[in-house]
């Protein structure tokens, strides 16, 4: 399938000596473009200059200044970093972050020329009381409208059901279909534009073949299975060779 994006997004996983033998695990493959690596920001450097994307997980709200702890977006710009995951869903409800600060984050993003992955999703409850296309649409909206069309075919969406996040429970080939599908048509309708859409939740080895056979899924975020070399070398080369 042409053109899939692979992300691994690492979370707050893996020491430093850790990194490099994980380097040095998957150094060996030429990945390519087509494959983004999310470690945590600290060993962002580690990754960048190779022969492979690389993206960072959170960006600050703020332009440079005092923000203690915080990374600004021109900050890793200047570092060569390609994509910024904005809007994850641990970053939405471990700290808070509010579809304001959602869209401040995208806009932030894109002003600086990194290519945003804005993630959505419905958490269990809400998939169970048939609302998953209303969070999603107000997800969409809240992040995306009213922005230009040019820079909105710039970013990405990642749909990541909550409740299947590190639970290794994956909806039905169909269900995904049918929910990028609107994904794609809501975006249609508020920006006018076709934007890529990524598949995240329980990505692994083993259900890979049987969730690259969706048609219209532009890739996939990977948490657990990217912090391990093979694991990930697995998935890789499913999507890069199907
Ligand atoms: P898992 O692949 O561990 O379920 O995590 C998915 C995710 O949150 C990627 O952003």
């Amino acid at each position: 399938m042409a053109n899939r994006l692979v992300v691994g997004n690492m979370k707050m996983n893996l020491t430093a000596p850790e990194i490099n033998k994980y380097l040095k695990g998957i150094e060996k493959y030429a990945y390519g473009k087509e494959v983004c690596f999310c470690p945590s920001a600290l060993y962002l450097p580690y990754f960048i200059g190779k022969n492979f994307s690389v993206g960072i997980q959170n960006i600050a709200s703020t332009e440079e200044g005092a923000y203690t702890g915080e990374i600004a977006a021109s900050q890793a710009k200047s570092l060569k970093v390609d994509y910024a995951i904005v809007g994850h869903s641990e970053r939405r409800s471990y700290y808070g972050e509010t579809d304001e600060v959602v869209e401040t984050k995208v806009k932030m993003a894109l002003s600086h020329n990194l290519k945003v992955i804005l993630c959505i999703g419905e958490t269990l409850e809400e998939r169970d009381s048939l609302k998953t296309y209303k969070v999603l649409k107000r997800q969409l909206k809240s992040a995306l409208q009213g922005m230009p069309a040019k820079v909105v075919s710039k970013m990405m969406i990642a749909y990541e059901p909550v409740w299947a996040i590190g639970t290794g429970r994956v909806p039905s080939n169909q269900e995904i279909e049918d929910t990028i599908a609107f994904i794609k048509d809501i975006l249609k309708e508020l920006c006018g534009v076709s934007v890529k859409v990524l598949y995240g939740g329980s990505v692994n080895s083993k259900n890979i073949e049987t969730l690259n056979k969706i048609p219209n899924v532009d890739g996939y975020l990977v948490g657990g299975a990217s912090t391990k070399p093979e694991e990930f070398h697995k998935i890789i080369e499913v999507v890069v060779t199907q």
